[in-house]
């Protein structure tokens, strides 16, 4: 029997149109563009403004493009996964908010909550719908509107996030292109070092947790830092390893974009020239679920059909893996 992969057939964004630039993160908090700059690679972020304006609007523009590009009714999705962490309510799930607001009537759907590696736990997950075919048309959306949970009196994470979604639609194939091999990693040992200490069943929303600022990003980051760097590029490496993958064999590293010095030693470490990884943290800074998506969309014209792409991420949790995709399209 021919095997079926899940191919990622169209690619679509969503950036919110306020530009939160360094400058004016000079005029909130005690902080320099030249510190942000050099720390992280960040210059600006987007925050999504207007009231009752949450991360499913975002996701649906996102998931609207993909479906004009590709040509396809929002009624033929048969799926829809949303990474996030900032959903639009504790429940339903913004995956169910986003199919009602495109009409996408013929979809089931549900959240992937594993922070910054949600767009990559989605994405595995809906392929395996595709793979045993039993599904035909699998959106995965990764959206975060990240300023609904930054304080921004914190120097120390205000810098860092921003408001951004990408999404990807997933279709069989029997050709050599689509998702070939995946390594996905959780370690719970580390939720204390990047969490939302309340808002849950552990600790709900009292008068007391907000005066304590507990409904906002905590982060200890010098911590979370070296476990990024070191599991990011472990994985990035055993992915290669498990698939013979040599430097030369890769066309694009697609990192988690939460720092530019973790991106670096990920590609170090998978012995990459600058040249071969994605990068937009310098526009958008650290969108969470929607870091990948979002540079598959920035870069998605200068990708070829049979191009080896690794996607790698690291995230709150803790969360990490790598995927190794042969791309499936010209655009
Ligand atoms: O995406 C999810 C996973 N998250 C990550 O991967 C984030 C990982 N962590 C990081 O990217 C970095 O740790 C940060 C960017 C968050 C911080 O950079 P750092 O180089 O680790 O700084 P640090 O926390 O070690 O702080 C160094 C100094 C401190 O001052 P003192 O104690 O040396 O006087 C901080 O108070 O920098 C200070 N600092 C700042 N200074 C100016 C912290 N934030 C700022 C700021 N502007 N925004």
């Amino acid at each position: 029997m021919t095997k079926i992969r899940a191919a990622i057939t169209a690619v679509g964004g969503y950036l919110p149109e306020y530009i939160l630039s360094n400058k004016e993160l000079e005029k909130l908090v005690d902080t320099t563009d030249e510190w942000i700059l050099s720390r992280t690679g960040i210059s600006e972020r987007r925050i999504l403004k207007g009231a009752n304006k949450g991360t499913s609007d975002m996701c649906v523009e996102a998931v609207k493009m993909l479906c004009q590009k590709r040509g396809i009714d929002p009624m033929e999705i048969d799926m829809l996964i949303c990474g996030t962490v900032t959903p639009d309510f504790p429940f339903p799930a913004t995956a169910n908010v986003i199919c009602d607001k495109l009409g996408a009537k013929n979809a089931w759907g549900y959240d992937v909550s594993a922070a910054c590696s949600g767009f990559m736990f989605g994405l595995v997950t809906g392929s395996k719908f595709i793979e045993t075919g039993t599904h035909k048309k699998v959106v995965v959306v990764g959206g975060d509107k990240m300023s609904s949970i930054i304080d921004y009196s914190d120097r120390a994470t205000c810098v860092i996030f921003g408001d951004g979604a990408g999404a990807v639609l997933l279709e069989p194939t029997t050709e050599d292109v689509g998702i070939v091999d995946a390594i996905l990693k959780t370690d719970g040992a580390g939720r204390h070092f990047l969490h939302q200490k309340a808002g849950g069943s552990m600790n709900p929303a009292s008068h007391q947790t907000v005066d304590a600022k507990e409904h906002f990003v905590h982060q200890e980051g010098q911590s979370v830092f070296k476990f990024a760097v070191t599991n990011m590029a472990d994985v990035s490496a055993e992915i290669m390893e498990r698939n013979e993958l040599k430097s030369e064999d890769i066309a694009w590293l697609v990192p988690h974009q939460a720092n530019k010095r973790i991106i670096d030693a990920t590609a170090n470490r998978m012995g990459l020239p600058p040249e071969k990884v994605m990068l937009n943290i310098q526009k958008y800074g650290n969108t969470t679920a929607g870091t990948l998506p979002l540079c598959l969309f920035d870069y998605e014209k200068q990708l070829k059909k049979g191009d080896k792409i690794v996607l790698a991420a690291f995230g709150g949790g803790f969360t990490w893996g790598a995927v190794y995709i042969i791309w499936a399209y010209n655009s």
